[in-house]
């Protein structure tokens, strides 16, 4: 049985930020989401969070996908651990992992978990140019690991050392829960160290071991903003790569911005400066033209965007939108739509093969099929107080420029008269016209040129 016990206790203080270090967000999800994706893809069936600082937003986030048990205070990586006492009488293998540590990936969870099969205790080491603030991996001459030496503990020669600690370790799960209770807390920042493990278990002659990370960067830290930033970076490459490899195109993959959840069918298309977010699912043959943004948006097949916002809503296949066009509030355009220019939709149902190409806001409503809609036409659904809705019906023609004061209704294959403030609702194939008639004065426009 593989249990995991992840450390997100910890105030963050590098952060200066109110919100807990990790609920920051990485590529559109917090740090810890990432962590338990990547756990539960690698079968981890247990998955203790230990919690303190902010414990309620990374509660409220996970919910009861994983159990808490929270650090209080905030005595050390050690003392966290002993705070999953839940798992001490169960047996098999215990991943303890950072928090903060967000790039960690389902492949090198599950190569930890092989490395410590025939050991106690598994570190996921790294190599770096500079050892920096991390704990150095201390070995014998036979190169066994001997101890883990936090940087403000190390001597002048143990920080030369370039082989740090990662965070990340396996254990049995027997001797994790024996091993902490030797930790002691003599050291620089008066802290029970999880790193003291390592000593601790070869004392004791349980089997200790160190695996050398493939990509260091997967295992990285984020301490602070400029951490941030890169762990950023890295999970963008890491996952427009992966698109790439499932067959979309991405123009400039340096300058498109994809989340994490998101999908995306082969041979689509997408440009730069496109942002992607949410639970957004894009289907095959989809072109998303530069300056695109995408929130929670399901999006068919052969389906053309440009630069338009497109969020909680729907747009069906074989549908064109945008340029500068505002999907919201669960829009759902359906198949062979086209919509054009500076339009916004907003909870809206808009009908197959329908038609809204220019300078117009459709609130509230419902469309049938193949209508169109003139240039420029408003559905005014709020008095202020109170929101309306308006309905049309399958062929209608709303001529440019019309009002329609909801609620109302226009019948099938209806035509409004272009310029008309429609108050009330036009029965299936009459016409509605609400303007004056033209008055034309003979000569005025001569005599006011003149004047
Ligand atoms: C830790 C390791 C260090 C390693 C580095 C890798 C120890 C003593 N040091 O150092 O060897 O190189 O990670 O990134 O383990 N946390 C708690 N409760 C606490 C203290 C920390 O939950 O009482 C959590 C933090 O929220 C964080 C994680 O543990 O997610 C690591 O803590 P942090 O203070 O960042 O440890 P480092 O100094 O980076
Ligand atoms: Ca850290």
């Amino acid at each position: 049985m593989k249990s995991a016990i992840v450390l997100a206790a910890g105030k963050g203080t590098r952060m200066k930020s109110q919100l807990g270090k990790v609920m920051h967000c990485v590529a559109d999800k917090p740090m810890i989401g990432h962590i338990v994706t990547a756990l539960k893809q690698a079968g981890v069936s247990r998955i203790v969070v230990i919690v303190g600082h902010d414990a309620q937003s990374v509660k409220a986030y996970l919910g009861d996908e994983v159990s808490y048990a929270l650090q209080e205070p905030q005595l050390g990586t050690g003392h966290a651990v002993m705070q999953a006492q839940e798992l001490a009488d169960l047996g098999g293998d215990t991943i303890v992992l950072n928090g903060d540590g967000p790039c960690i990936q389902k492949e090198t969870i599950e190569q930890a978990f092989a490395a410590n099969e025939t050991h106690a205790l598994t570190v996921l080491s790294a190599v770096l140019d500079q050892g920096l603030h991390y704990g150095r991996i201390v070995r014998d001459e036979q190169g066994h690991v001997k101890k883990i030496v936090e940087a403000k503990d190390c001597t002048p020669s143990e920080l030369e050392i370039k082989e740090i600690n990662t965070g990340l370790f396996v254990f049995k799960n027997k001797e994790l829960f024996a091993g902490l209770k030797e930790i002691r807390n003599d050291n620089a920042q008066k802290e029970y160290y999880l790193t003291d493990l390592v000593e601790i278990f070869n004392r004791n002659g349980w089997s200790t071991n160190a695996m050398i990370v493939k990509d260091h960067e997967e295992t990285m830290g984020v301490n602070d903003r400029l951490d941030l930033a890169k762990a950023e970076a890295w999970m963008r490459k890491h996952i427009n790569e992966r698109h790439m490899r499932e067959g979309v195109t991405l123009i400039d993959p340096d300058h498109t911005y994809i989340g994490a959840d998101v999908t995306i069918k082969a041979d689509t298309i997408i440009y730069p400066n496109v942002v992607i977010q949410g639970n957004t699912n894009i289907g095959s043959h989809v072109q998303i033209l530069p300056n695109s943004f995408l929130r929670d948006a399901i999006i068919g097949d052969d389906v053309v965007i440009d630069s338009s916002k497109i969020v909680d809503s729907q747009v069906d296949a074989h549908t064109t939108v945008g340029p500068m066009s505002h999907l919201r509030g669960h829009t759902h355009i359906h198949e062979h739509c086209r919509i054009g220019n500076f339009v916004e939709f907003k909870n809206s149902d808009f009908g197959e093969g329908s038609k809204c190409a220019h300078l117009t806001y459709i609130g509230d409503s419902d469309f049938g099929k193949q209508i169109n809609v003139g240039c420029g036409v408003v559905t005014v659904n709020y008095d202020g107080k109170h929101k309306f809705r308006t309905t049309v019906k399958d062929g209608a023609f709303i001529g440019s420029n019309c009002n329609l004061i909801a609620p109302v209704t226009i019948g099938e294959n209806a035509l409004l008269a272009a310029g008309s403030t429609i108050t009330d609702s036009v029965a299936d194939g009459d016409m509605g016209i609400a303007r004056n008639r033209q008055m034309n004065k003979e000569g005025l426009g001569t005599k006011y040129k003149q004047k």
